[in-house]
């Protein structure tokens, strides 16, 4: 492990406009510089840097991070490469136990990619004169180019292929690898007789297999199994060799298997992934939004298909985003991509994926079915199924909007106004401040929104602030958590606040936050927005604890509810 301070120090060392521009060309605007978003396909640029706050992020696709993070997504660091790299460049030493750990650790995993590649190029050198594997992929209707563009091979049916490639073939990162078993003291090859696919990361290197059986039998396909390399729910097969097209069409296309990916790109639709034989994770579904603004999934039209699509939508739906198309395409029964775009060809599929079913519809449609919308207690029904799933989607509070008019309008009932609507200021506490919020729209952030942005602009300001209403909405709890980090870590600076977020429901709202701390304008003054905002969130609190108490006989209300609602009618006059 590399200690905390330590990073600290580098980051406050490194120069991140110096380092961004190594790979992007930035522009200066104002007090930060700009560029088209290295993250997403964007024509105007919506990435900025700061030179001050050293981080950088991205109004369009949410990018936000530190100079590690940047060459991590960036440039396919692993974090222990890109800690090394900036010392490097700053002259620092990495501590002892980062030297002792660290490199170890990291030669360990330079040495699983090399036993990896050593495989990759082993399986596909078998290939060349393997008849029957030939045989098949032909018979599948793969070119020898399409073949040689995805690296496939073929294990041979033997139970050590890869002795052949390795001097050692008792060492123990083959093991590690996945590529070899070890069981009962008798070594063989994991992947034997098999078409072998190689899943590559995103700089190309090879970190897991997926091979295919020739003749019948079970299982089908056999994967890796999770390695130090290889997490299945993180990676997605074909993004290595597809990722330009996919941010240059701005649209991902999400298929389900290894021959589907290959055999589309063969005829000329080089968008699509897989996922490794499991649902999209919300993981993945992240990744690809960043890349592209459209995501397509395709599955086939049977049960199971429309299965597959409903939990890809769910753990799709915290990732969707306003601006975002997410899109639901079913084949006819019985095909697949791979099959599909065989006999009927590309156009036939474009058309299909132009005709792909939105999210919104694929949602109503699958519930509406689940209920008779003819009767009351169904409309009611359709309410109560759909309103877990628009609580689903946190960062799309347009789409959030639509979905629930929709659902107004098909039950004729008006459903529940999100958490924390009640509690937006009113005019009042919003008052402009006396310098501009720099490209403020028509939107006039709210309380709790001001005090998170205070907060992650300057976190030491929690330990000096009075204890704030607990309230459920989504920007109280995250002004609460960041309120309680802050004062658990007093010196803690402000960059680091949105990455220990990371994972946690929050994340995506601070992230938004700090990025629009890049859009205040030299002479913006926070200090009256903030003290404003601590009174609109303390006005509004009492407001409605007065709503609350105002319906029950103060006999009924212990010593401490009339003290605080004394108190509330207190402040409740203008302040
Ligand atoms: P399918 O059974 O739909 O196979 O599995 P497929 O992709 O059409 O394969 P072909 O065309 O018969 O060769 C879809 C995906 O699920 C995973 C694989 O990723 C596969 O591509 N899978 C399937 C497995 O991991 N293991 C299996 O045994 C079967
Ligand atoms: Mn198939």
């Amino acid at each position: 492990m590399i200690p905390q301070d330590f990073i600290q120090q580098l980051l406050d060392r490194t120069d991140i406009v110096a380092l961004v521009e190594r790979y992007v060309p930035l522009k200066k605007a104002g007090a930060n510089y700009q560029a088209r978003c290295p993250f997403h396909n964007e024509k105007s640029p919506s990435f900025s840097v700061s030179p001050t706050k050293q981080f950088y992020h991205c109004f369009g696709c949410g990018a936000h991070g530190t100079a590690i993070t940047f060459l991590m997504e960036h440039a396919g660091y692993s974090f222990i490469d890109a800690v090394k790299e900036l010392a490097g460049q700053v002259g620092m030493q990495l501590p002892d136990d980062g030297k002792r750990v660290a490199p170890e650790e990291d030669s360990r995993r330079d040495k699983l990619y090399e036993r990896m590649d050593i495989a990759a190029r082993h399986y596909r050198q078998a290939l060349k004169t393997h008849e029957p594997a030939i045989a098949y992929l032909k018979h599948r209707g793969l070119t020898g180019e399409t073949a040689a563009k995805f690296a496939l091979g073929v294990a041979n049916d033997d139970w050590q292929p890869l002795a052949a490639a390795f001097a050692d073939y008792q060492d123990a990162l083959l093991v590690e690898a996945g590529l070899v078993i070890s069981n009962d003291g008798k070594r063989y090859d994991r992947f034997r007789d098999r078409v072998m696919f190689p899943i590559r990361n995103e700089r190309g290197q090879v970190i897991a297999f997926g091979g295919r059986i020739m003749q019948k039998g079970e299982p089908k396909y056999l994967n890796s199994p999770e390695t130090p390399l290889f997490h299945k729910g993180r990676e997605l097969y074909g993004l290595f060799e597809h990722r330009r097209s996919i941010q240059h069409e701005d649209q991902v296309l999400v298929v389900e298997g290894y021959m589907d990916v290959v055999m589309l790109d063969q005829h000329g639709v080089d968008n699509a992934v897989a996922t490794l034989g499991t649902a999209i994770t919300s993981d993945q579904a992240a990744r690809l939004l960043r890349l592209a603004n459209q995501v397509v999934f395709a599955f086939d039209g049977d049960a199971a298909g429309r299965k597959a699509a409903w939990r890809a939508l769910e753990n799709s739906l915290p990732q969707a985003r306003d601006g975002k198309l997410l899109s639901f395409l079913f084949l006819p029964d019985g095909e697949d991509p791979d099959s599909f775009v065989r006999a009927q060809g590309a156009d036939a599929f474009k058309k299909l994926c132009h005709q792909a079913m939105p999210l919104s519809d694929f949602l109503f449609n699958e519930l509406s079915t689940q209920t008779d919308l003819a009767s009351q207690e169904g409309k009611v029904r359709l309410a109560t199924l759909t309103n877990p799933y628009i609580a689903k989607l946190t960062q799309a509070p347009l789409l959030t909007r639509a979905l629930r008019q929709r659902l107004d309008s098909l039950t004729g009932l008006e459903s529940p106004r999100a958490q924390g609507e009640r509690f937006r200021p009113t005019s009042r506490q919003s008052r402009p401040s006396p310098g501009a919020r720099q490209g403020r729209g028509a939107v006039q952030p709210s309380s709790w929104r001001i005090l998170l942005q205070a907060l992650l602009h300057d976190p030491g300001r929690a330990s000096q602030m009075t204890d704030l209403p607990e309230l459920s909405s989504p920007e109280a709890t995250a002004v609460h958590a960041v309120i309680s980090l802050a004062r658990e870590h007093p010196e803690i600076p402000a960059r680091d606040i949105p990455d220990h977020f990371l994972g946690r429901p929050e994340h995506e709202l601070i992230v938004h936050a700090a990025g629009e701390l890049l859009k205040w304008d030299e002479q913006y003054d926070l200090e009256a927005d903030f003290q404003g905002a601590l009174n609109g969130v303390m006005t509004q609190a009492n407001r409605i604890a007065v709503k609350e108490f105002s319906g029950r006989k103060p006999s009924d209300m212990s010593d401490q509810e009339k003290a605080l609602l004394l108190a509330s009618l207190k402040i409740r006059k203008p302040v």
